[in-house]
């Protein structure tokens, strides 16, 4: 991701804050000022989580931008979220707490070697996870977030051929849920779900044999195919609220435990166990997001997100599919 980074040389506003202020009312406060929407993802801090005017999965958060009349969007995700909404809403100030929020994935998949890699296949229809750059959906037929994919891949012609680009666990789980076995598939992968083990989740499950183990598909597949349940973060928060099981161990970066825990006080939820005893559930990128951080955004308007000229019309032609083909998706 190139992230532009402010005068001072960070991603975000730096500023010393009064410790006696009450952050969260002057959140409120200079939303209601400036007519902004607080769009937020799962994976951001619950305290980030708990005064969004929205919190969802990629495919909710995109729908929030298209629909909302805010004359300003402050994005509590990464910048590719960011700049979708950017994408969909040009004329809007869109401003994210830290600019160098940014995603392993869709850094495993520079423009310029996706665009050189693609000339293997230019029959291909191109579809591309929205976890990628603004350059990468502009080479792309369509995008897709994990809730969506499936369901656009089935309505492609069977003899269609197809790339997925850029996360190959989505990719792989796709193939089998969709019987394409000739997708062909770019090499990416997310740094948080690569993190779940096999053997550390077969122990945990020992430990917890009345637990359900459920799974975003970013994970790899060693890890879904011990899943009951695979989802989207939205889909698997509605999992643990209809299912009749009352304790889960959740494969996925740990923030959407809150919401699932709020919605299911008496449900027992476990994080699946990452690699080793460190944090790494938890989204570095997300992460760098803090309630300081969204305090200043709001209060300077700044760090903006913008985009390299040219690139949003070409961009925009690719999720404005996504959104018609996912249109029956609740
Ligand atoms: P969702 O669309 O399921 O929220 O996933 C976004 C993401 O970045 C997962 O790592
Ligand atoms: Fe990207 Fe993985 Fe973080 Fe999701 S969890 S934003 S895919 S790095």
């Amino acid at each position: 991701m190139e992230a532009a980074v402010l005068e001072d040389g960070a991603g975000y506003v730096q500023e010393s804050i009064n410790p006696r202020l009450d952050l969260f009312s002057e959140i409120e406060r200079l939303k209601d000022e400036r007519n902004a929407v607080l769009l937020a993802h799962y994976y951001q801090e619950p305290e980030i989580q708990d005064i969004a005017d929205y919190i969802g999965d990629s495919l909710g958060l995109s729908r929030e931008a298209a629909d909302t009349d805010a004359d300003m969007i402050v994005f509590a995700g990464v910048h590719f979220m960011a700049e979708s909404a950017k994408i969909m809403n040009p004329a809007k100030k869109v401003i994210l707490p830290d600019l160098n929020a940014g995603c392993s994935l869709a850094d495993t998949c520079p423009a310029d070697e996706f665009e050189e890699w693609l000339q293997q296949y230019p029959d291909h229809e191109v579809v591309t996870y929205v976890n990628s750059s603004a350059a990468v959906k502009a080479l792309s037929d369509v995008t897709c977030t994990s809730s969506s994919a499936a369901h656009i891949i089935n309505q492609i012609p069977d003899d269609q051929p197809i790339v997925f680009a850029p996360d190959r666990n989505l990719g792989k789980y796709l193939k089998r849920e969709t019987g394409r076995d000739d997708m062909v598939l770019w090499d990416g992968v997310c740094i948080v779900h690569e993190t779940f083990n096999e053997q550390k989740l077969v122990r945990k499950q020992a430990r917890h044999p009345e637990a359900e183990i459920i799974a975003h598909p970013e994970c790899e597949e060693v890890v879904l195919d011990r899943a009951a349940f695979i989802g989207s973060t939205s889909q698997l928060r509605r999992h643990v609220g209809e299912s009749e099981s009352d304790s889960f161990i959740v494969a996925t970066e740990e923030g959407l435990l809150h919401q699932m825990r709020k919605d299911n006080p008496d449900k027992e939820l476990i994080p699946a166990p990452p690699d080793s005893g460190c944090n790494c559930n938890q989204c570095p990128h997300m992460r760098l997001n803090t309630i300081e951080k969204l305090y200043l955004c709001l209060k300077h308007e700044k760090p903006e997100v913008t985009l390299e000229p040219g690139i949003r019309e070409q961009a925009l032609q690719p999720i404005e599919r996504m959104m018609e083909m996912s249109q029956s998706i609740g």
